[in-house]
This record gives C-alpha cells, structure tokens and sequence, in this order.
C-alpha cells in the first residue's frame, strides 16, 4: 500500500508499474501523448462502493486500444480491472472518479517512429466530481453554439475517447467571450456535436434527440436512451441542425462526471419553463436509481490483496 500521506482522499494514481498518490503522477515531456496526443483514454465512476457499467466501459476501451493500436500497452483486460480496483481500494473512495489512459510512450530512434514506442499505461482514481458547477446542476449551464467545427471524423475518430481537443479549446473562450462557460460544436454539415467532456440531449414535442454521429458514443448517452424505453419517451439519435436547437423544450448534457446535466440557456435564449424540465428531471431520477441495480453495478473489492 503506497504512503498517501496526509491527504489520502485526494486519490491514488498507477504509471509504470506503481501505485502513487494521485498529485505525484508524471509523465516524461517525450512521451508521444504530450507531444502529438497520440493517447486515448476512459473515465467511469463508482458511486457508493460500486463501479456503473465497468465492462461497458471496457468494451469501449478495448475497442480504443486495438484501433489507436496500442499492442504494447502490457496489461490485459482483467489485468486492467483488477488496477482499476486498486486504485480505488487504496484511495479508500466510495463515489470515485476513475481514469485510465494509453499513451504512446517514448520513441527510442531519432526519427521518432512510432513503433519504437514502449506503450504506457496510466490509471487513476480521485474523489467524484461534475463537469459542472453545483448551481449549474440546480439552475441549469449556459452553452453557447460555438462557429468552431468539430474535428471532422474522417480526421479523428471521436468515437475513441480522446485529449486532442483544440477545437474544444477554441469553443471555450468563444464561450467566456459571449458569459457562457460551455460551448457545444457543430460538425461540417451544421449539425450540433458535441462539448468538451458530455454529449447533448435536446426534448422537441416528446421525442428526445441527440446527435447520431460525429461525437463519442458516450455511456451516459447509452444509458439514457436506455431509460427512456423503460419511461416511455421516445429518445434516439438523430441529426440535430444547429439552428433547431434554440427551439427545444428541454436541454441537458449527458457525461459521467455528473450524470443529466441541464441547460438554462442556449446562445443567450432561456430553454422551456423551468429547470430542470419535467423529462429531464424523470431521467436524472431514474438514472441515480439504477446505480443500485446489479445489472448495472460491480461491488469494488476493498479487502487487501496479497500484492499489498
Ligand atoms: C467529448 C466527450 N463527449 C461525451 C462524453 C460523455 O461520455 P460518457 O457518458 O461516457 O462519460 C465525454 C466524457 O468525457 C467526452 O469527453
């Protein structure tokens, strides 16, 4: 069990084989995934001692790994689980935020081929978190529709959970510029996206969109759509031109740092009549519920391993 000293809450992070306090990770300035964010990543959480959906997660990260073609990366899937446990076990965390990143590594000839790297592998657990302010989850966020286009997929894959992110970047100050916090992208067809770490949901007359393509699969998304038979909504995922957006009856974001997200305003319009609005609240409800379930959930294992 490593030394968390004197703040042990704050998390505990794994790199290069070792378990760390979560503010002692680090990551030489050669790696390939700061020079060229040549990495991809995931993040799920545990909330009251159990993990939400971790081998959908997985699934998602499997697929990453084998199409950002990180062989080299030395851990296999249980294998990853079971440090992902232990980050979260040495931390001591009941509502976790939990990370796991590839990154290229460091080249080892001048030219910098990408085949000499050696694969690194980077987890973590911290204290669970929203992307979000707390007043934003009770009044609702400002988003702005941002006149930055999305990376096209045929460029990145946004389906492969990813920091390459100077489009989000640009959005963001678009945002602060117009007293926003929070942009959402169009893609090259003009076709809402996405924003920075959630996927969107917009309620027009009873049908509940987000967009189809173009965006990460997320598993938040994937949970309210799955929410929405049991309520009988009718949610899918469709084309959502950006200027239709202005006109929904309800608004949230959707992210696993904090669930159902809802929006107050678009481009400066009020959205609906209350917030959160009527549907929105239905989901969140559910959404927290289901945590319980076991069809859903995966008890951290807190005992002591040998390895200890
Ligand atoms: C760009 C982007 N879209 C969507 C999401 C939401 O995905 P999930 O629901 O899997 O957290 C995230 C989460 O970080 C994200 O970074």
């Amino acid at each position: 069990m490593p030394d968390t000293g004197t703040a042990p809450n704050n998390g505990i992070g794994f790199i290069d084989g070792d378990y760390m306090p979560f503010s002692e990770l680090r990551l030489p300035i050669t790696d390939l995934g700061f020079q060229l964010s040549d990495m991809c990543y995931d993040a799920l959480h545990v909330r009251d001692g159990k993990f939400f959906r971790f081998d959908d997660h997985m699934d998602r990260w499997d697929r990453s790994i084998s199409e950002r073609r990180f062989d080299t990366l030395g851990y296999d899937r249980d294998q990853t689980k079971n440090i992902l446990n232990d980050c979260v076990r040495h931390s001591d965390l009941r509502d976790a935020m939990v990370y796991l990143i590839a990154t290229r590594g460091t080249p080892t000839d001048p030219l910098k081929d990408l085949r000499t790297c050696k694969n690194r592998f980077i987890a973590w657990a911290v204290p669970y978190y929203n992307v979000v302010t707390e007043q934003e989850m009770k009044d609702g966020c400002d988003v702005i529709i941002s006149d930055v286009v999305r990376i096209p997929t045929e460029s990145v894959d946004p389906t492969v959970k990813n920091f390459g992110r100077l489009d989000f970047c640009a959005a963001l100050f678009e945002a602060y510029e117009k007293d926003a916090r929070y942009a959402v992208l169009v893609d090259q067809d003009g076709n809402i996206t996405e924003g920075r770490g959630w996927n969107i949901f917009a309620l027009f007359g009873g049908r509940l969109l987000s967009p189809e393509s173009g965006v990460l699969e997320g598993i938040t998304r994937r949970t309210v759509l799955e929410l929405c038979d049991r309520l009988n909504i009718e949610g899918e995922l469709a084309p959502i031109p950006a200027a239709d957006l202005k006109n929904a009856d309800e608004i949230f974001l959707s992210s696993t740092a904090g669930g159902l997200m809802p929006v107050r305003k678009i481009d400066g319009k009020t959205v609906g009549s209350s917030v959160p609005g009527p549907v929105t609240q239905r989901l969140t409800d559910l959404y927290w519920e289901i945590h319980d379930d076991p069809a859903y959930s995966t008890p951290v294992d807190y005992t002591a391993s040998s390895n200890d």
